[in-house]
This record gives structure tokens, sequence and C-alpha cells, in this order.
């Protein structure tokens, strides 16, 4: 045996390897959707005629002077569409063509020309009239209104009424900003008619089957004549995962009618204007403790601000609901959730699916309850922690939840946390005006779909005579490393060297019926499937091996590239091209569908999610009194990733998702005009997070020891999860600012404040507290 032989061959699934498209990513080379228009010639670009109100009725729409543009070919209107138009995910709310305007910036029309500038120049041209209507525009005005798009949606246990008796009443409202997804590559579709009477389509979707199958119903074609293809995007998080179909839409309907391929490409400025956020919430609260800290019953009311049309915001609304416990045991709760609608865009999907926003409020209810029982706040969360046994406020048992306790006993430790709790009292105590505040909080976080009919996955893996592989499947990479992950575990399951794999993009005509790329659940569900293919084609090549090798099946093994058995080994090229010969197929469609969920809405119980991952974030903060300007100076993060499939990969989602978490906390902030005009519509007046933003200190480790059963590798999902680590930012600002009122023997102010925290509502929350 060599020295190698006897350490056996390198692991691929659980290797540290870049990302397939890192170089492509920082060089330039990887492509995306748009890359691609120089590939059609005759291209037409097309351009929205927007409604300068948020609210209106749309009474005439004068086409022809557009028409008299130079290079202006046609404009679309709603006379163009042979099926249906209108692209709502949810519900038919989304017309194509509005006769009624709902939200400021709202397409009517579309302007197609052989360049974009001649496209604007005509779109510029189009006379709309319109008769204004009042317009509802916050969430305050909603409810006013009894404005409401869905709800009310209800989670009950035990008895409520148990807050009035209770030592420690906390009762208030928290106001909680939406968040712009800024990926980096804006909404873009391409389509052209093919060569046997099909429309066929590059778009930058986290859906591909849904984009097919808006596009097939705006055409009023049957699904088999739309394909749907997805290269990868420059950044999904959420935003394309209903809102690229719009766009696709449109490109379709312009190809069809002209015969020309179309391109449809939001500038930064149209995307921020016309594609949904993350929805602000409202959320009111009356919650009532034990003397201890304990937290005996919670009375809660949410209301999120949906914008013009349904998209995904029962689903959300659910999210936040479930994840309004976020690590902690509600002995006794009533949770009832409302989506308002506004004259708004319509808010969607964003990391974190409303769990974020449920998770803010809880923290903000203990952080409350802390301060006024002089309990320090990891305290009071460390004794409401979930315990093994326990169930959640939705019926369903939380397995793991010893987790939790482990991660909080290293994190403190690797985090120096009570010592680094001491440095900061002291280093308080002699700086009046810069003062330092530190908190730990933790994360759990539910993993599958909400809806049960979505966690499936489909593959279909294709191996050639050669041992080269192609891997198809449902999954989209938005940059989140599904094919990093995916290929890994391809290579692993066939035994071949990974470059020997190939991701082929996502396309409709290769996996059928899929799912969106959400959830966090990617690889759970497009991994097993791929995983399930290769072990068919594992199981074939076996038996095709063990005649070459002449040894019993059970005796042959695949790694490395070679088929061993009987004391000798053959390529696995070799046995590929036996099977052939011995008319043995080299192809396998796979298949997963997530085990044992359920849930009921009408009662609001069930078992939603497959399993939790936990986690919890130690940050320290500096803020000025002067400004309220802040830094992050340390954060120290240990997640549960269950095996990590792939180390680089899941390090960079949980530094980005702790970025974007504490972008949303305390940076970015949408503003919208007395008009509905989105006030922050742009990179200059919307603050994002940048290398300022990135902790001085970033320590991120995973929870050794955490295999995952039932879940392919023993890995978990990580796309999400991260993101909610950073409500210790939030935290650790409150604590900070607390600590301006610190004075000899005084008990410590109760400290609130809406989110985000910008240096701004900081500022204000220390003028509100501060004597
Ligand atoms: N990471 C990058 N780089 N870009 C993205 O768009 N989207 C996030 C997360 N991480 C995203 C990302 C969101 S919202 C989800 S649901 C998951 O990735 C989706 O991918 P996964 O299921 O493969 O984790
Ligand atoms: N998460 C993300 N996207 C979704 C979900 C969910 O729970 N349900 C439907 N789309
Ligand atoms: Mo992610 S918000 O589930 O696309």
């Amino acid at each position: 045996m060599t020295a190698r032989d006897a350490r056996g061959p390198v692991p691929i699934v659980g290797a540290a390897v870049p990302h397939e498209s890192a170089a492509g990513h920082v060089t330039g080379a990887a492509l995306y959707t748009d890359d691609l228009l120089a590939r059609y010639p005759g291209l037409l670009h097309a351009w929205p005629v927007l409604s300068p109100h948020a609210h209106a009725r749309l009474l005439s729409l004068d086409t022809a002077p557009a028409l008299e543009v130079p290079r202006v070919v046609t404009v679309l209107t709603s006379a163009d569409v042979p099926g249906e138009g209108d692209t709502g995910p949810a519900r038919r709310d989304e017309p194509l063509f509005p006769d009624e305007v709902m939200f400021h910036h709202q397409p009517v029309a579309w302007v197609l020309a052989e360049t974009l500038d001649d496209a604007q120049r005509g779109a510029a041209r189009v006379i709309a009239e319109y008769e204004e209507l009042p317009a509802i525009l916050t969430i305050d005005d909603a409810i006013a209104h009894d404005a409401y798009l869905a709800g009310p949606f209800r989670i009950t246990r035990g008895d409520v009424g148990a807050v009035e008796t209770c030592a420690l009443q906390c009762t208030g409202e928290l106001r909680i900003g939406g968040q712009e997804h800024f990926y980096l590559e804006t909404q873009a579709a391409l389509a052209w008619l093919d060569e046997t009477d099909g429309v066929a389509l590059h778009s930058s979707t986290q859906h591909p089957s849904e984009t097919q199958e808006v596009v097939a119903r705006v055409l009023g074609v049957p699904r088999h004549r739309v394909t749907v293809e997805c290269l990868r995007m420059g950044g999904g998080f959420g935003g394309k995962e209903t809102q690229a179909s719009a766009w696709a839409a449109i490109a379709a309907l312009a190809a069809w009618k002209t015969k020309c391929p179309v391109r449809v490409r939001l500038t930064r400025q149209l995307d921020m204007a016309l594609t949904g956020k993350r929805h602000p919430y409202l959320a009111r609260y009356e919650a009532g403790f034990a003397k201890d800290g304990t937290l005996q019953a919670l009375r809660l009311s949410l209301w999120s601000d949906g914008g013009y049309s349904l998209d995904l915001s029962t689903a959300i609304m659910w999210r936040s609901m479930f994840h309004c416990d976020n690590a902690y045991h509600l002995r006794a709760v009533d949770v009832v959730g409302y989506v308002c609608r506004t004259h708004k865009t319509s808010q969607t999907a964003l990391r974190g699916f409303g769990g974020p926003q449920g998770m803010v409020v809880i923290e903000e209810i203990l952080a409350q309850a802390a301060a006024r029982l002089g309990l320090p706040a990891d305290t009071i969360r460390e004794r409401n922690f979930y315990r093994p046994g326990d169930t959640s406020h939705y019926g369903q048992p939380v397995e793991g939840a010893e987790r939790l306790a482990t991660i909080w006993t290293m994190l403190k430790e690797t985090s120096d946390f009570d010592r680094r709790r001491a440095e900061v009292t002291a280093f308080n105590a002699g700086s009046p005006h810069l003062k330092r505040g530190l908190a730990i909080t933790p994360a759990k976080f539910g993993i599958s779909f909400t809806a049960t009919f979505y966690n499936q996955g489909s593959a279909l893996v294709l191996v050639y005579r050669d041992g080269s592989v192609q891997v198809n499947h449902g999954g989209t990479e938005m940059g989140q490393g599904l094919f990093t992950k995916v290929r890994q575990i391809a290579a692993g399951a066939l035994g071949v060297s990974a470059d020997r794999v190939r991701l082929m993009p996502t396309r409709t005509d290769k996996v059928p019926n899929t799912s969106a790329t959400a959830a966090s659940s990617g690889t759970d569900l497009n991994g097993a499937a791929v995983e399930d293919a290769c072990r068919q084609i594992i199981a074939r090549l076996t038996t095709v091996a063990a005649g070459i090798l002449e040894c019993d099946p059970s005796m042959v093994r695949i790694s490395s590239g070679l088929v061993s058995g009987g004391g000798r080994s053959v390529p696995f090229a070799d046995v590929c091209e036996a099977a052939y010969h011995a008319r043995v197929p080299l192809f396998a469609q796979g298949f997963y569908r997530t085990p044992g969920i359920h849930f009921d809405p009408a009662t609001g119980q069930g078992h939603p999610f497959y399993y939790f991952t936990y986690g919890a974030a130690v940050s320290e903060v500096e803020v000025d009194r002067f400004t309220g300007a802040h830094r992050l100076r340390r954060v120290d993060i240990l997640q549960d990733v269950g095996d990590a499939i792939s180390p680089i990969v899941d390090r960079g989602q949980i530094e980005g998702g702790f970025i974007q978490g504490a972008g949303w906390l305390t940076v970015e902030d949408l503003l919208w005009d007395g008009e509905g005009r989105l006030a922050t519509g742009s990179a200059s007046t919307y603050k994002l997070p940048s290398w300022s933003e990135v902790p001085e200190r970033f320590e991120v480790a995973f929870l050794p020891r955490a295999t995952q059963p039932g879940v392919v590798s023993g890995s978990k999902a990580v796309g999400e999860p991260p993101l909610m680590l950073a409500i210790s930012v939030r935290e650790a600002l409150r604590d900070a600012v607390a600590a301006f009122g610190d004075r000899n023997g005084a008990a410590r102010p109760v400290v609130t404040f809406d989110s985000p925290a910008t240096p701004e509502r900081v500022f204000f929350a220390i003028q509100a507290h501060v004597r």
C-alpha cells in the first residue's frame, strides 16, 4: 500500500475549494444574461413609459408620437397580448399594462427600438392621460383605510391573559424598515423566437420554471413552447424569486410581436423604482415576564407593508410569525399578522423572508425586559432559550435545541465575552463622548419552504463515454455557491475528480417543474436529487465493472477516477465505454422530496420545517455621542452548518449574510416622498454597507461535530440564517446608547429605537435617554 492509499483519497465533499466561478467573478470573464446580447443580431431594446402617479386611472394612451422617433419599431400595449396580460405569481393582480396605476413609476407601455437611446426617446413621446386617485403610502394609512392584501393570520398557544398578571409587563411598538436587494446585476432578460416555433429566453431568474409559466400565460401558449435558461445571476437575494418574470414576459411578448430578439435590462434606477423590496413592518406587543426574566406570555400583532400586489407576502408573514420566537420558548403566545396594501412596489422575498422582522421584535422585547429587570441582556436571552424537548408555538418539536446552549457557551468563550464586557465597562467609564457596546444574540432559523409542495428537487445527470459528466438540476446559481457544492456532491458520488464534472446552466428543457432556488434549500433539494441520479448510475456501472474486473459487485470501489476490485483497477472512462457497448444507459434522473413536513394555515399548527439551523454572534460597536456615528469593532460568529460541503463557500455566505443584515439594521434606509416616489432610489441616496462597515476583526467559525442526519452529506443550509446574526449589532448599539446614561448606582435606561439604527436614530436615542 502506498502512503496515499493508506490515507485514502482526498475527499471532495468537505474540501475547501474556491467557488467554481471565483476567477470569472473577479476577472469579469463570468458571463451574465445581458452579456449575451451581442450574439443576437437585429436585437431590439425595450424601455417603459412610466406613470407619474402612485395611484391613478389611465384615461388614454397615445403611442403615435413615439413611432415618429427614428429607429423606434413599435410600442407594446395591452392590445398586443395574445394570452393573459398578468404576471402575478400568487393572484392575478399584476397587469402588464394596467388601466389603474398602482405605484409610482409603474410601466403602462413599453417602447421598442433599435437602440436603448431611441427607445427612451420614444417613451418620452408617448402621451398618457391620468385621473389621479388618492394613494395609501404607509402602514398606518393602510390600517386606517382597512386596506389589506391578506390576513389576519394567527398562531396561538396557551393563555395570553397571563400577560396582565406577570411581575413585569412590557408593551410597545416597533417600526422596522425594508431593504433594497441591490444585487449587482439588475433584472435582465433576453428573448427570441427559436427555430422550431418556440420562444427561448435567457433570464436572470431564481425560478426558471415560474418564469416559463408566466411567459406561456402571457403568450397564451402551452409551456412546452417556452424554454427559459438561467446562466447565473449576479445576485438574487430573493429579488428574482418571483420578480424576474415580468421583464422576461415583456421581452418574450416583444419578440413574439416583432419576430426580433429583444433585450430588457433595468438600469439601477429603474430597478430600484420598479421592483419590490424587503417588507417594512409595524409590530405592537404586550409581553409578560416573571421576575427572573422568563417570558410568560406574549401578545403580538404584525403588519407588513406588502405594496400593491400580493406576491409572496402571505408566506413571508407566516415566516415572521414562525420566527417571532427566535430561539426562545414562548409559553403562551397569540401572534396575528396582516399584510397591508399600499401604493408602492410589490414587496417581496429578501434573504430571511420575513424571519428577520419577527426575530428583531422578540429581541427588542427581551432587551427592554432586561433593562427593566436590571438583568444583563445575555442572561435574559439564555434563560429563555428552548431546551431539548420543547415545542414551538406552531407545534413543531424544536429538535437540536441543545445546540443553542452549546453554541452560546462556546462562543462566549472563544469571543472572550466576559473579559471584553469588563473591558467595555472600563473603557466607557473613562470616555464621556465615545461609548462602546457589546451584545451576543442567537439565531434559530427554520429550513424548508413553508408551502410544503415546493420542497422537491430534480436532476438530470449525463455521463459520456469518455467518463466526463454533465450535471443538470433545478437550482440556480446566484453567487451563493450552489453549483460549487453540487459539483462536489456529484464528483464525490461518482468517484471522479471535480474537473470531470461540468455544471450546466439551469434550463427548463433539461429539468422541468422546478421550485425557486430559495428558502436556503438549494443544496438540500438539488444536491440530494443529483446524488440520487449519481447513485443510480454508479449502481449500473458497478455491475459492468464487476464483469471487467472479474470480481463480485460488492467488491467494486470507484474513487479518484479509478474503478477497483479483485486487486485490479481500470479507469472510470473505460467502464463508461464498456457500459455503452453493453447497452447500459449512462444517464439518470434524480429526485428528492423532503420527508415529514406539513403545515395547516387554518390552525396555525404543523411541522413546517425539516430542521432548524442555529448560530450566535457577538458584536462590539463604538458610538459617537455628537453624531450617532458608529463603527463595528469586532464580530465573532459561531454557526451550525452541519458538516460543511464547501467550507470556503459557507464562510462567504456567513460573512456576506451578516454584512447584508448589518446593512439592513444600521445603514440602509428606504424613504418614500409624499407622492409615493422612492426618495432613496439610487446608489447615491441609498446607503449600502461597504468596506467601511466590515468589522475591524471578523471571526467566523463552524460548530464542530454537527452532522445533520437526513440531509445530503450531513450538511445544513447556510444561505439566509447568518443574516439574522446581525441583530447582535443592533443590540450592541442599544448597549452603547444605554452606556451614555450610566451613572453611579442608577439603573440603566430602557433604550428603544426603530430600525434601521442609522446614526441619526442613534443620535436621537442618546438625546432621549441621556439626561
Ligand atoms: N449569496 C449570494 N452571493 N447571492 C445571492 O443572491 N441569495 C441568498 C443566499 N445567499 C444570495 C446568496 C438567498 S435569499 C437565498 S434563499 C439563498 O442564498 C439561496 O441559495 P441556496 O438555497 O442555494 O442557499
Ligand atoms: N422561503 C423562501 N421563498 C419562498 C418560501 C419560503 O418559505 N415560500 C415560498 N417561497
Ligand atoms: Mo431567498 S429570500 O429565500 O430567495
